[in-house]
């Protein structure tokens, strides 16, 4: 790994979640910093090769997991990466399991979230006379998400075509009460940081397509059931991740080759144009 100040054009951009800090086989990626107006990006960008395309990584939580959910600087990270000319950014994300039919160990190609977020800078648009209301029908990209389906499907990999994941604030995991809730709300499964990342890769015009892994059962089935040994703490999310390493690397390298190659968000916005329109 060389530092550069100048990194290449990429095709494609990975975030890694929680446990996944590292994704090009060592010594064949370049590391940068790349500069952003919102400030610096959760770690270096590293650019390699993977599944035949120019591929830019960053690690959500910063190397060595040192930024907690709510000080993520969301706008930093995705900016970087649009302003490498990826046209679609891959997230993983480490989720619980809202639904019994989201048990441990499944994987899951999300295709709607629910935000219960509050406080963070979630748009590009923040200033006066730049108006922009984001279509968010659908956030997944259905071409993206058909590809990381056939990609799965073709690995043998046990997943979940479809997922509803609600975004919580943290940095505490839910009660039982909010969990049941949110269950009986829709949600499959639960995470910290699916928002706002993927609206914000949405207003650059990248393409957004998710793989989740579910790690836990939230807070876990009734005390009267018994004790939950899926039941959320912060060292079993650390545990299983790493245990399951492998799996997310190769499914997230199987999505990225399976991308087609003429691959055209439905409105590519450039960094440079987003950054004219609110100078
Ligand atoms: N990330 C992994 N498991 C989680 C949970 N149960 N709640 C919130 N974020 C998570």
């Amino acid at each position: 790994t060389t530092a550069s100040s100048s990194p290449p054009r990429v095709d494609v951009a990975v975030i890694g979640g929680s446990g996944l800090y590292s994704l090009f086989a060592p010594g064949t990626a370049t590391s940068h910093t790349v500069a952003t107006p919102y400030g610096p990006t959760s770690s270096e960008v590293t650019v390699g090769e993977l599944g035949g395309k120019r591929v830019a990584f960053l690690t959500r939580h910063g190397a060595g997991h040192s930024v907690p959910p709510h000080r993520i600087d969301f706008r930093a990270n995705v900016w970087a990466l649009a302003s490498l000319g990826a046209k679609a950014i891959v997230s993983s994300s480490a989720v619980g399991g809202v639904s019994p039919e989201y048990p441990p160990g499944t994987m899951v190609v999300t295709d709607q979230f629910i935000d219960r977020t509050w406080g963070r800078p979630d748009t590009f648009y923040d200033v006066e006379g730049s108006v922009q209301h984001l279509v968010a029908a659908d956030p997944f990209d259905p071409t993206l998400r058909a590809a990381a389906v056939e990609a799965l499907r073709a690995q043998g990999e046990p997943f979940a075509e479809t997922g509803t994941c609600v975004v919580i604030q943290g940095p505490r995991f839910s009660t039982r009460a909010e969990s049941l809730w949110f269950r009986a709300a829709g949600a499959h499964t639960i995470n910290m940081t699916m928002y706002p990342e993927v609206p914000l890769t949405l207003e650059l015009g990248m393409g957004a397509v998710n793989i989740s892994f579910v790690t836990d059962s939230d807070a876990g089935i009734s005390p009267e059931e018994g004790p939950d040994d899926d039941a959320v703490s912060h060292q079993l999310v650390m545990d299983r991740l790493a245990a399951a390493q492998p799996r997310i690397v190769a499914a997230i390298e199987s999505i990225v080759a399976a991308l087609p190659a003429d691959y055209e968000p439905r409105e590519l916005i450039p960094a440079d144009a987003v950054a004219a329109v609110l100078a």
